[in-house]
Order: C-alpha cells, then sequence, then structure tokens
C-alpha cells in the first residue's frame, strides 16, 4: 500500500448532525483505498472557555538588573509590539525577582509627583536606544555567568522600574503582574514583608492598578540561596502579604499569584509541578512549569513530545487537584533549539502553537511565554527588539482565535504519528461574525499536505494564514524568519506592524498545507453553535 501520488490528502468536510450540530470530518486519506483516519470536531459544544488573556507574557527580572535597561521599554518598537498581543498578562518575574529591593529616592508614599507623561510623550530617543541595546548585549555575559555560577547579586531598584513597568503595561492595554521578592527573611525565616510593603505603598500612591506574586521557585532556594523555605511557612508568608494587600484600598480585590512550589520530578527533564494558591478567592490554581534544562539536544528530538504531553497529561493534573482559574507557566527547553539551529533562543515554532493548543484543549485559563523580552531562552522579540517568528504567531493568534475551545478528536492513527496537529476555537468574535471557528493546523511531515473543504464550509469563505519559514525543511522551523501566505513578516516602521491579511479562499478550492508549515484557518461560515 505505498503512496502513488506526492501528497496525501487531508479531505475536510462538514455533515449535519441531528442531534450535535455541526460537525467537521477531517479525513486523512489513505492512498490505497481511502479508507479514512477521520479527525472528527463537534462545533455543537465548547469544551472550555480560556482566559480572554489567555496568552500572555513575562518580562524576565533581569532587565531590572540595572536600571537603566528598564528603559528599553519606553522604546517604541518595543511598546507596538506589545500593543499587538492585549490583552494579555504581563508578568515581571523570574530567578531575579527574588534578589530585588525596592530602595526609593524619596523616602516615604511618593505624593505631590509630575503628572505622568501619557503614552504617546514616552519614546525613548533612538541614540539612547542604540546605546541600551549594545550595552544590553554585554550585560547578558554578565548575567549569563551569575546563572553559572548561580551567584546573584542583590539588585536595588527605584520607582523608576516601577513607573517604566506600570507605563509599558497598561499604554500596551496587559495587565501587570509584579513578582515580590520572597527571599527577604527574617532571623525566623519568616518573610520580612517591609520592603513589600514600601513598594505597594508606593504604587498605590500612584494608583497603579496591578496584581502581585511572592517568590519565583521557592523550591530551588536553596540551591540559589542556601535558605531553605518549606510550604508551610510560605503558606504563612502569603497570608501575610494578602493581610497587606486587604488594608489597601487599590489591592484588596488585586491578583495574588503563587507559591510555585514544586519538585523536580526527574533529574534529567526537571519538570517541575507546582501548586499556585489565589488567597483572595481560595482557589487552587497550578502552576506547570516545564523548567528547561539543558540536557542534550537528543533529549529533545527523541523526547520531544513526552515531556509536555507527560506534564500536560490529564490523569497528572488530575491528581493536583485541577480547579479554577489555573495557570500555566510554559517554559521550553532551549538546549535542543540550540542545537539544531546554532542560534539560541529562537524556538521551534511549531512547538509555542502546539503547547496554546493543547493547554486551552485542556482547561488551563493562562499561558506566559516566558520571555517576551529579558535574559533567558525563548524570546518573542531579539536584541533588536525586532520580532522573530513566534511573536508573529502570537500575534495571529491573538486576532484569530477566541477563548471557546471545541473539541476535536484525531484518530489514534493520526494522533500517533504527531505529525499533524489540529486545535479548534471559535474564531475571535472581535473580527469574525458568530459561528466562525478557527482551525490551527501543523503538518510536520517532509511533503505537504492537501485540505479539502467540501459541504456547507465549502460554500462559505475561508481565510488562510498559513506561516512557513524561508529555509526548507525541519531546520526551517528554527528560522529566524517567517513568511505569511508567502510574504516575509517584518514591521513597516517602528510603530506599524504590517497588514497581516489572510488569503480569501475560492470556495471548494482545496487548502495546500505545505510542509512543516503552520497554518490558521478561519472557516468564516462554519456556523457553529458553539460560537454563536
Ligand atoms: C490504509 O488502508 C489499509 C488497507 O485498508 C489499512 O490497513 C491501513 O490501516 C490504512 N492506513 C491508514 C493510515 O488509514
Ligand atoms: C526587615 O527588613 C527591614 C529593612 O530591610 C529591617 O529594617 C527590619 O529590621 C527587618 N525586620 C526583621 C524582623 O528582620
Ligand atoms: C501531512 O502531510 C504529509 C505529506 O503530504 C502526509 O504524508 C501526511 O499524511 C499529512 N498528515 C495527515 C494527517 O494527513
Amino acid at each position: 500500500m505505498k503512496c502513488v501520488s506526492v501528497s496525501v490528502s487531508v479531505l475536510l468536510w462538514v455533515l449535519w448532525s441531528q442531534t450535535h450540530g455541526v460537525h467537521i470530518r477531517l479525513q486523512n486519506q489513505n492512498c490505497s483505498d481511502g479508507v479514512d483516519a477521520a479527525v472528527l470536531a463537534d462545533l455543537s459544544a465548547v469544551i472550555h472557555r480560556v482566559d480572554r488573556r489567555f496568552l500572555s507574557v513575562t518580562i524576565d527580572a533581569s532587565l531590572a538588573s540595572e536600571e537603566k535597561f528598564m528603559y528599553l521599554l519606553s522604546s517604541p518598537k518595543i511598546r507596538t509590539l506589545a500593543g499587538a498581543l492585549s490583552p494579555a498578562f504581563l508578568r515581571f518575574g523570574g530567578t531575579r525577582q527574588d534578589f530585588m529591593v525596592f530602595v526609593p529616592r524619596r523616602p516615604g508614599p511618593g505624593s505631590g509627583e509630575a503628572a505622568e507623561p501619557s503614552c504617546a510623550e514616552l519614546d525613548l530617543p533612538s541614540w539612547l536606544e542604540e546605546k541600551l541595546k549594545a550595552d544590553w548585549t554585554q550585560q547578558k555575559l554578565i548575567l549569563l555567568r551569575e546563572d553559572l555560577q548561580r551567584k546573584y547579586r542583590r539588585v536595588k531598584f527605584t520607582e523608576s522600574t516601577v513607573d517604566l513597568l506600570h507605563s509599558f503595561s497598561s499604554c500596551s492595554g496587559m495587565d501587570l503582574i509584579f513578582g515580590l521578592n520572597a527571599l527577604l527573611r527574617t532571623a525566623d525565616n519568616t518573610w520580612n514583608s517591609s520592603n513589600a510593603r514600601s513598594l505597594l505603598q508606593y504604587c498605590e500612591s500612584k494608583q497603579y492598578r496591578m496584581s502581585w506574586e511572592l517568590g519565583n521557585e521557592p523550591n530551588s532556594y536553596e540551591k540559589k540561596a542556601g535558605i531553605r523555605v518549606d510550604g508551610y511557612q510560605l503558606g504563612q508568608d502569603f497570608t501575610r502579604l494578602r493581610e497587606m494587600m486587604s488594608e489597601s484600598k487599590l489591592y484588596r480585590d488585586a491578583g495574588l499569584f503563587g507559591p510555585d512550589v514544586g519538585q523536580p520530578r526527574d533529574h534529567r527533564v526537571d519538570i517541575l509541578e507546582g501548586v499556585f494558591i489565589d488567597q483572595l478567592t481560595g482557589s487552587v490554581m497550578i502552576l506547570i512549569c516545564c523548567v528547561h534544562v539543558l540536557s542534550s539536544a537528543s533529549y529533545y528530538v527523541n523526547g520531544r513530545d513526552t515531556s509536555l504531553e507527560d506534564f500536560l497529561d490529564p490523569e497528572v493534573l488530575d491528581t493536583l487537584a485541577l480547579k479554577t482559574g489555573e495557570v500555566l507557566e510554559v517554559k521550553m527547553s532551549s538546549a535542543g533549539a540550540a542545537g539544531v539551529s546554532g542560534e539560541a533562543g529562537v524556538a521551534r515554532r511549531d512547538e509555542w502553537l502546539d503547547k496554546l493548543g493543547l493547554a486551552a484543549r485542556l482547561g488551563l485559563d493562562v499561558v506566559m511565554r516566558q520571555v517576551f523580552i529579558g535574559s533567558g531562552s525563548y524570546h518573542l522579540v531579539d536584541d533588536n527588539l525586532d520580532p522573530l517568528p513566534d511573536y508573529w504567531l502570537s500575534v495571529l493568534y491573538k486576532r484569530l482565535v477566541g477563548p471557546e475551545v471545541l473539541k476535536v478528536e484525531a484518530s489514534p492513527s493520526v494522533a500517533r504519528s504527531k505529525r499533524v496537529r489540529l486545535y479548534l476555537h471559535c474564531a475571535n468574535r472581535n473580527r469574525y461574525g458568530s459561528g466562525a471557528v478557527t482551525l490551527m493546523a501543523m503538518n510536520l511531515s517532509k511533503k505537504p499536505a492537501r485540505i479539502s473543504i467540501h459541504a456547507l464550509v465549502s460554500s462559505g469563505t475561508v481565510e488562510a494564514f498559513v506561516l512557513e519559514s524561508e529555509q526548507p525543511g525541519e531546520d526551517g522551523l528554527y528560522s529566524r524568519s517567517v513568511r505569511l501566505n508567502g510574504v516575509v513578516l517584518k514591521m513597516l516602521d517602528d510603530k506599524t506592524l504590517p497588514d497581516l491579511n489572510g488569503l480569501r479562499l475560492p470556495p471548494s478550492e482545496h487548502l495546500q498545507l505545505p510542509a512543516y508549515s503552520l497554518a490558521f484557518f478561519v472557516l468564516t461560515d462554519a456556523r457553529a453553535a458553539g460560537c454563536e
């Protein structure tokens, strides 16, 4: 049963079902006799509704390792890029949050301040931006050395860091989560909250709306700082912070995230599973955090899916008593990417979309990409503040994908191959009418795939957004640039993104899904009951 034709076609058609409304049926046609490996989608019911800020980002706290670098956040380019990702959470945190101490320039709550500059007035002059970018390249080496030696300096920050972060997030339409230092301990090892108190007071005096997180991966405090803090103690510390917040009018009802307490499950893969408690609602949140570590490239290649699928395994989640408001922090393994591409920091493109799809399907509320900018790996934006392929993927996701997750089931043979992944959501209501759906498809096979649309959908409109790299083959998934429907994506200038238009396909035409490509297909006339 050898295939004669070069391409195997994937047939997508829609059937009416009396009981369940519309079904999309995706068939992997078998070349020999057309026996199908069906993928069924139920368009009648939404299985999960994720947070509207589902795709969120982190700025690594290392950016504040010298306060001047925070001014990069006033770059017009980075603000434009961030604005296109709203609505989202902007988490400011990471290893160095637990080494940061607020040292205000003006003692006491800041009053009599000059008025905040408006968003438009904040532009960083380009000469200064160039200088900061050059210095940042040097700074990253220093940070890397600290990481390798696990020796972290105490970092002092002033009102400027908070002002710049808050202005960046509010001007970009993002909701700031500020990671507080939980490594400030008293002699009896309880959290010394006095520094956090003065920070909260300052932020309240400025009327900064924001949420808080306490501590970053406290389970690794012993390695990073020689201090051991157990779960019981952290609970006490959270209660302390919650009390402090409840004394504040502004933060009484604000979010409080953490602690992400976990333990490595496997010395090689180093996966952390953490319990995140929202002290306000009492709900337990799960922070599942695949700590990138730096095993060999072969781990990445051979075990590519094991780690992810393993830690997103519904049973694993169930045993962790998954309740409401889950937060998933996804960090990706950087060693593999570096090994294959030779360029650290460029994520494998399919991995990001796959994690977004899986996390939503499992009903996790938020995925925070580590990092938007800052040191670390897997940036959305490079050191020149130019967008990387995952940035464009994220913007498309924001524009096209709605929060309602629909059920797609692949037949075992398709699911097992893992070369083709499919996720289905309602389309984003801000852009598409009711009943429209967005199919996310990845085909990691060598050869092109073909998707045909029949029945209902074929008579309506399909907008295709196909992302491919310029380089052929699997390595192209690591490339630093990406094409949308054949056109390389680039900012037009520092304040303008290119049009990210879909290709309107004429009815009943086959859709091409090239090898190693990712695509969003918006079926505007799917009339999905779950999306009405
Ligand atoms: C292709 O068809 C053959 C013969 O019916 C069947 O045994 C095989 O499982 C099919 N393969 C797929 C991928 O459906
Ligand atoms: C907490 O920290 C502050 C300032 O760093 C210090 O003055 C105070 O003595 C500390 N409190 C305790 C109980 O250690
Ligand atoms: C993805 O494309 C390749 C090449 O055409 C094909 O062999 C493979 O079957 C496709 N995947 C599915 C599920 O059809």
